[in-house]
Order: C-alpha cells, then structure tokens, then sequence
C-alpha cells in the first residue's frame, strides 16, 4: 500500500505525553525511528518541546534532550499531526469509573478526535491496556469508515520508573487479526527487541489483564499474611525472607505494602466486570490491599490516643522513587487519619502535584506519630526519635505495627 505523501514520520504516538506514551516514543526515536507525539496536555506538550520531562522516569530526562536534538522527536496538541506518519500508537489513559467500570469506549472516542486525519495504509496499534473486545471495536470502527488500515494490540508492560530499560528488555507481545498486521507491528517492535510474542488479539488483551491481576493478588496474598503475623506479633518480613532463603519455589513472594497505582487495581476490576462481575479471588484481593490502610489505622487506634495526636505520613507516591500519586493509598490513609486524629501532615521527596506536601524535617520535628506511606530510598536507616508504623521496614525497626 502506498501511502500519501505528507507521511514523512515513522510513529505517531496519540496519548504520547503520558508516563507509558513518552517513554515508548523516546525510545521509538532513539533507535532512529521519526517520531511525533499528539496529546491532548497542551502544558504537557510544551514541556516535552522544550526537553523537560512532564514526570519523573529515570533515564528519560537525558534521552528526550538527545532525539529533540536529534530532530527525531516532536509533540503536538494538533491532531493533523496524526497523519504525518505510518505507525499510529494509542497510549492513552484507560482508567475505570467511580463505580469501578471499565469504559470501553475510551479508545473510539480518543481516535474519534483525530479519525479525519487517518488514512489508507496506517498501521494502527493499540498499546493501552483495554477492556476485552475494544481491539475488535477498533477494528470495526476502522472499517465503518471505510479505511484500510490494519489494527494491531500490543499492550504495554513496563513498571513506572523502569521504563528506559525495560522497553528494550521485555518481550514485547504482538497481535493482530491479520499476517500482514502481524508481520508490521513485529517490525515495528523488532526496533526495539528481538523478542517478539505473537498471539491472537483476544489472547493478548487477556495476557496483558492476567499480567497485572496476577501481581495484586501476589500482593494481596503477602499483605493478608502479613496482617495474620502482625496480630500475632511476629515480624512479617522476619518470616518472607527466611522463607525464601534459596527456596526457589517460594522466591517470588513479595514484601507487604500499598498495592496501589494506576494499573493493578483498576486491571483487576476490568477483568471482574468483563467476567461478568464473577471474580472472587480478584475481589477479595481488592478487599485486602484496598484494607490495609484501614488495617493500618485500626492498629495505631489501639495502640495510640489518635485523637490528641498529630501524625506524619511520608511518602505519598504510589510506590518507592515515583512522584505518581495516582491511586495511591497513602491519600486514603490520609483520609482516613484525618477523621481520627488531631492533625494530619504529609511529606513526599518527589511528588510535586500536591501543594500541601510540607519538608520532611517539619512533618518530623511536628508530628507525634509517623506512618511511613512509601517506602522512599531516602527513608532507609531514617532516624526521628519518634514512635512510627512502618510496613517495608524501610527505617530499620521492623514491620510490626
Ligand atoms: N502507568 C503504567 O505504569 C502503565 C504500565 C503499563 C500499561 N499502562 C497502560 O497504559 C495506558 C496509559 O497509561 P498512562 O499511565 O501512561 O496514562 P497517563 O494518564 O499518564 O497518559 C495518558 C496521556 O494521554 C493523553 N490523552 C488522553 N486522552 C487523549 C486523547 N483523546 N488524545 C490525545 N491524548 C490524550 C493525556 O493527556 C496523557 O498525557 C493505560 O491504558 C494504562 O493502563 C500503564
């Protein structure tokens, strides 16, 4: 298929300016690819054109300076700039409702806004972690409008803060309805490993779901044994890594902690409500890893006249070394402390969205209780002279609360 000629660019990434987008395209650019963004964030959009990242992601900083330079990278409110290149990537956010429903028209409506500037010969792939089915929704849509353009879904799997890496190390997983689809999203990839694997679309919009429930119910399986040690009063991490001491079979159990974010819990909801609402063990993973702050609190209440007491939260990210707070549970455990205590500070290194955040030394120096609510390396050995709940054991005393 020949295509027009304003296509001058390999990939256009829709969504592109976004902590799984603009990794994907910086990486994109610098393996040589000619690389244009399109994101709705005109703020987000300007940053990136003027080499400063929109968020933290280690790595990223120093590469989008480079392929800017380069000339191979450029980002754009403008939708037109959809059209400017072969590969079309949809990065976009994909989240769940306040009821915990999946929209599965996130994608259609997202390409709507940009469909007049598809044409015959793209290769659309779909990177965001969708609803099952979304894939052939796309493809349909594609073809009401009459366009010939192949559909691939190749899910993204990279943890926020490993994304430089892992995009070059991970498999990538390949899938479209056609030879042809297949064999141009591989080449696509290929840019950026060799390992490739291919499955059908229904196959890899649920290996990218299982992927991620498989990991919070991991999570939930640490955090309610943990809770089981702890009422007991025996140190949970004493236990895990004793257990795992070259135990293979047992080495992938995890510490315990917040199991939060913007993936895990929403992906394992995702799959409940396409599972008809039929997911016990997805749903009692929520229930204990959306408990533990609850948990958390309980045990302080009991131990502590919360009432009279200020208490000092730090870390607000949803995990170590982030400045995400999306759907952290350092927040609900705010929430929750601030209707049982006298007085609530919170402090995070990294996180710069919040304007409420006040310095560590402060929230020490006024706080009578600290809960340690991401286990930041800067806490490691922290020594405060005050009584503090600490699931990771980041501070050195254990994970008993
Ligand atoms: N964050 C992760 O660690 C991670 C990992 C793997 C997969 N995913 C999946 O990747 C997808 C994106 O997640 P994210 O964390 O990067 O989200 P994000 O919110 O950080 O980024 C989404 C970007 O899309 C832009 N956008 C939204 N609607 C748009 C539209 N209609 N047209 C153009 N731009 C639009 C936003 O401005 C934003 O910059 C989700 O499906 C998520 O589940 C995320």
């Amino acid at each position: 298929m020949n295509l027009p000629d304003q296509v001058g660019r390999d990939v256009v990434v829709i969504g592109g300016c976004g902590h799984v987008g603009l990794p994907l395209a910086l990486a994109f650019a610098d393996r040589g690819a000619r690389v244009a963004i399109y994101d709705l964030s005109e703020a987000a959009v300007a940053l990136v054109n003027s080499g400063r990242m929109p968020f933290a992601e280690p790595g990223a900083g120093e590469v989008l300076g480079r392929v800017l330079g380069a000339g191979r990278l450029v980002a754009s409110a403008d939708p037109a700039i959809v059209g400017t290149a072969e590969h079309v990537v949809v990065v976009i956010g994909t989240p769940v409702d306040e009821h915990l429903n999946p929209d599965q028209t996130a994608i259609p409506k997202a390409l709507g806004g940009c469909v007049r500037y598809l044409h015959n010969g793209q290769l659309l792939v779909l990177r965001s972690t969708v609803f099952p089915g979304v894939t052939a929704l796309v493809e349909k849509m594609v073809a009401g409008l009459g366009l010939e353009i192949e559909v691939a879904f190749c899910p993204e799997r990279i943890a926020e803060g490993k994304a430089m890496t892992e995009l070059f190390e991970l498999p990538q997983i390949i899938s479209a309805r056609s030879a042809a689809g297949v064999q141009r999203a591989s080449a696509l990839f290929g840019r950026l490993t060799g390992k490739l694997v291919v499955m059908s679309p229904e196959e890899a919009e649920l290996a990218k779901l299982f992927t991620n429930v498989w990991r919070y119910i991991k999570f939930a399986t640490a955090n309610q044994l943990y809770m089981m040690a702890n009422e007991r009063g025996l140190d949970f991490e004493r236990i895990r890594v004793g257990l795992t001491e070259d135990y293979p079979r047992a080495a992938d159990m995890p510490a315990a902690g917040f199991a939060a974010g913007p993936c895990l819990f929403k992906d394992t909801m995702q799959l409940a409500a396409y599972n008809d609402g039929n997911f016990p063990l997805g749903h009692s993973a929520m229930a204990v890893n959306e408990g533990l702050p609850l948990y958390v609190m309980h045990r302080l209440e009991q131990r502590f006249k919360l009432e009279s007491m200020t208490v000092g939260i730090l870390g607000m990210a949803f995990k170590a070394g982030s400045d995400d707070i999306r759907s952290s549970l350092s927040y609900k455990l705010k929430r929750i402390l601030e209707f049982k205590a006298g007085a609530v500070l919170c402090t995070d290194p990294y996180v710069t969205a919040d304007p409420h955040l006040l310095p560590l030394d402060e929230v020490i120096a006024r706080s009578d209780l600290l809960v340690v609510g991401a286990p930041h390396p800067d806490y490691q050995g922290l020594v405060t002279g005050k009584p503090a709940a600490d699931i990771w054991g980041v501070l050195g005393y254990g994970v008993r609360i």
